[in-house]
């Protein structure tokens, strides 16, 4: 038989800042796609990378005072990197490209230079507008209230020399490409596209730009580089070999079985991405699966808004796994879903601690206790004492993998859990039917019956465990490891094969796999973690800026600035900020000032200090009582908290010395 290919992508990240869940989750998906379709026994490849080029890439590193390539490398090979967080999370591509590696550069102006010659790239002049953020160029009726339309941010006017691609050319073709066949999904993207994009009027793409230099120059245009959408899009065809030598899979995997991306990035991979495929003369990828956005609150995350998800945080707090198993779990793929910490809590408790870790738990636990761990001969087909439940959960068992199957081969991964949750719901209900422990009570008339129920136990919970092999990759080999399922008991044909377990299989009762999380503690945590992390984003140090506004000398010299020496200091009843100080001011009558330093300062650390202070300040009442005049003193702020220094003279200032 031949062995059938899988060739699946994920959008390849833009490094220009760390990821967050939601780039987690759309890795997480494609994972989860690639290992079924390792497990149905298809040829895999799973690309994903990061798209390394372009203008914000550039003002971020410059901001930063490195190379935009060092930039790049500590966000993607770096500590807690791109690279790093996709080990920590399991995932299984196959390959990693990034767009800055020598031979795609050098594919891309090879690609770039066949569409000029066969003329669908050519030279004019380029006026619109630009969204730096996105990266897109807008015409003026594209925008949106005169912002960009996908993002909503200001966009700028932008006009420069410019090579052109002849999207308008494709535009029938797409429209029927879009109509006609299933090339996207879900359905409702559809819509989307030919009314927003298309019956308005494809107008040609700018593929080239002159006013920065980080991309992948124009060869026979020095000048230009290449628009990064051009350059990002074709990584999924350099990465297989497409005119490079670095790897030779283009012909075993081309075209693509399915591009996942998020739902903002359809147009391009829906429009411009096959529009440019057809000038290539290419066959196009089977199909583009638009997923909808983790939301938070509601809305999108995102840096700027201080309000991204770090997947860090949540893997090293409840586990790769359970963290994996939420995201495809909870949300239907098709849409946008909103993140939260108590959904995530709620679904570990309910779903894996409770539903999954208690069949498991109980099944192993009853089979040691009640037969040392090793189930006696002849129970699996022990026919005698036979009840309906028995037929029933059977049924639910072997027909889960083609209930699952039909919702793998559309991407519900929310569908297919929840065929195997049914399934497990079902196994518990049998244990209370069954009463085990009633079984047990004498085991010479029940003792094979009790053997047959754990068995059958054991036997769905296996069943189950394959199937959610692919979402779970790590804890069900622990589960199988409990089970004493070999290796033939793990296979995608075994799902559908009741009794692939001996029945004197030997089950070792083994650790916790999904641990109750107590849900307050648990997002105490995660509060003091997402308030550390917003703190960590603040700047170390910030000064307020100087003003812009003069003032002349003479209203300057107005002030009266003098030394004054604390005689005593004291807190001011009822108020948390005030300090009562009660100075000489070098006149000879006590000056009393109030000032509200007390969360910096002790009263007693400052009795005999000499100050800064300004003293033809109008009194004013505080808490009741007067202050006449102000203490001097400098203030910043350090990661975001205020820090304030008064100014301590040096002792040998006389107090009433005037400061000038
Ligand atoms: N570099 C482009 C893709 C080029 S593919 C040829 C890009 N990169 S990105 O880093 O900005 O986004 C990568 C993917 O993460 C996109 O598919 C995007 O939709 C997805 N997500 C970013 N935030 C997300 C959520 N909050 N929720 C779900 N997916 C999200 O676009």
């Amino acid at each position: 038989m031949e062995n059938k290919r899988f060739y699946i992508t994920t959008p390849i990240y833009y490094p220009s800042d760390k990821l967050h869940i939601g780039h987690t989750y759309c890795t997480v998906a494609t994972d989860a796609m690639a290992r079924y379709k390792r497990l149905t026994g298809c040829e895999v490849m799973f690309l994903t990378g990061t798209d390394e080029h372009g203008q914000k890439i550039e003002d971020k590193a410059s901001q930063a005072g490195v190379t935009p390539q060092q930039y790049v490398d500590g966000i993607v090979t770096g500590s807690r990197g791109v690279l790093d967080l996709w080990k920590l999370m399991n995932i299984s591509n196959n390959r990693f490209i990034r767009t800055t590696d020598g031979y795609h550069v050098s594919a891309i102006q090879k690609i770039f230079k066949k569409m000029y010659d066969k003329g669908d790239i050519y030279k004019g002049k380029y006026v619109g507008k630009y969204c730096k953020p996105c990266e897109s160029f807008w015409t003026e009726s594209q925008l949106a209230d005169g912002k960009c339309p996908d993002c909503g941010r200001e966009v700028q006017d932008a006009e420069e020399e410019a090579y052109f691609f002849r999207l308008s050319k494709y535009a029938d073709k797409i429209q029927r490409l879009l109509e006609d066949t299933d090339f996207l999904e879900p359905r409702s993207r559809v819509n989307e596209m030919v009314n927003n994009f298309i019956k308005p009027g494809l107008e040609d793409l700018c593929v080239s730009r002159t006013s920065f230099t980080w991309g992948i120059p124009v060869d026979f245009d020095p000048g230009h580089v290449v628009y990064v959408w051009v350059d990002a899009l074709f990584n999924y065809t350099t990465a297989l070999g497409l005119c490079n030598d670095q790897y030779d899979d283009y012909e075993k995997f081309w075209p693509a079985d399915v591009h996942f991306v998020g739902k903002e990035i359809v147009r391009f991979h829906s429009i411009i991405w096959p529009a440019m495929l057809m000038s290539m003369d290419m066959p196009l990828p089977k199909k583009v699966f638009g997923h909808g956005w983790l939301l938070l609150d509601g809305g999108k995350m995102s840096k700027s808004k201080g309000n991204v998800v770090d997947p860090y945080i949540l893997a090293e707090m409840f586990g790769v796994d359970a963290l994996r198993f939420f995201l495809l779990r909870t949300f239907p793929f098709g849409s946008d879903g909103n993140f939260s910490n108590e959904a995530l809590i709620q679904t570990i408790n309910v779903d894996l601690a409770n539903d999954l870790g208690n069949l498991l738990s109980r099944t192993t636990a009853m089979a040691c206790k009640y037969f040392g761990g090793t189930l006696p001969e002849g129970c699996r087909d022990y026919l005698e004492q036979k009840q309906s439940c028995d037929s029933e959960l059977l049924a639910a068992a072997c027909h889960l993998r083609d209930n699952y199957e039909a919702q793998m081969e559309k991407f519900q991964f929310q569908n297919a859990l929840e065929e195997i949750f049914r399934v497990i719901d079902r196994a518990n209900k049998y244990i209370d039917e069954n009463a085990p422990w009633a079984l047990a009570k004498d085991m010479e008339a029940n003792g094979m019956r009790l053997a047959h129920v754990l068995y059958n136990l054991l036997e769905t919970t296996r069943i189950c465990g394959v199937l959610l092999s692919p979402f779970m990759p790590a804890s069900m080999d622990k589960l199988f490891e409990q089970l004493g399922a070999d290796q033939s008991a793990r296979t995608w044909d075994s799902a559908r094969e009741w009794g692939a377990l001996p029945d004197t299989v030997s089950v070792v009762k083994g650790e916790n796999l999904f641990p109750r999380v107590d849900a307050e503690k648990a997002i105490a945590e995660l509060e003091a973690a997402a308030a550390a992390a917003k703190k960590a984003a603040l700047p170390e140090l910030e000064i307020e800026p100087q003003l812009e506004e003069k003032v002349d000398f003479d209203t300057f010299c107005k002030s009266d600035f003098r030394a004054v020496k604390v005689k005593d200091c004291q807190p001011v009843k009822k108020s948390e900020k005030l300090l009562r100080f009660t100075l000489d001011d070098g006149t000879g009558v006590d000056r009393q000032i109030l000032s509200g330093i007390a969360k910096w300062y002790k009263p007693e650390d400052l009795i005999g200090k000499t100050l800064m202070a300004i003293v033809n300040l109008p009194p004013r009442k505080m808490m009741g009582q007067e202050s006449n005049g102000m203490l001097i003193s400098a203030v910043h702020t350090e990661k975001g908290e205020e820090a304030l220094n008064l100014l301590i003279l040096d002792d040998k200032i006389p107090a009433g010395a005037k400061m000038c």
